[in-house]
């Protein structure tokens, strides 16, 4: 999938305040023109200082240098948000605040697969309710929640936008459109081979 279709739906932007949302897009497209790996699959891992250093020493490449940490780590440690507090200058207090508003950053690990049902308008009213639902019954855990053995997190999320494919899962960067509750096992099934394979 090009990174012009995986745009749109990269929740980067899902916060309390929309008028935060045009910076956050603007940031995240000067990520991708860098040429920052977004992925969290990249073989071993970079350390958090080669990730910040893709960044200049500037507080605005806060929130990007976060996800990135996110993406390669599948969690923010309180060891990285004090490099990436020493790094661009700012202060750990405002790292943290960062990282605990966004629902795209986690402080405590995140599965393998993040399995993201979409709740906004579009997709609910086509049954993204019953998505979840189906989720949490065929995984044994919550919304918000991460499996046992570490392999799926369940979260919902705010429009991903995909609407003309209500109602949508997205399980990492992989869009199912148009799901119903009976998919949801062969998508999970599917996920997991998918992860044994890798
Ligand atoms: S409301 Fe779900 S993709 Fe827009």
């Amino acid at each position: 999938m090009g990174l012009a279709l995986i745009l749109p739906l990269i929740p980067v932007a899902e916060t309390k305040h929309p008028a935060l949302e045009g910076f956050l897009y603007q940031d995240l497209c000067l990520r991708v023109a860098q040429g920052v790996a977004m992925t969290g699959d990249m073989g071993d891992h970079m350390t958090v200082q080669e990730i910040l250093e893709a960044y200049p020493q500037d507080p605005r490449h806060l929130l990007a240098a976060l996800q990135d940490i996110q993406a390669e780590y599948n969690y923010l440690s309180v060891e990285s948000m004090k490099e990436v507090a020493e790094y661009l200058g700012v202060p750990e207090s405002q790292v943290f605040s960062v990282a605990t508003f966004y629902k795209a950053l986690s402080l405590v690990p995140l599965g393998k697969k993040v399995i993201k049902v979409c709740a906004g308008t579009a997709c609910h009213i086509r049954g993204a309710p019953r998505l979840v639902e189906a989720v949490e019954e065929a995984l044994g855990i919550k919304d918000g929640e991460t499996t046992a053995d570490g392999q799926f997190t369940l979260q919902t999320v705010n429009c991903v936008g995909a609407c003309a494919m209500a109602p949508v899962v997205v399980v990492n960067e992989r869009v199912y459109g148009k799901m119903g509750i009976a998919k949801i096992p062969e998508l999970i099934e599917t996920e997991r081979e998918d992860e044994a394979e890798e």
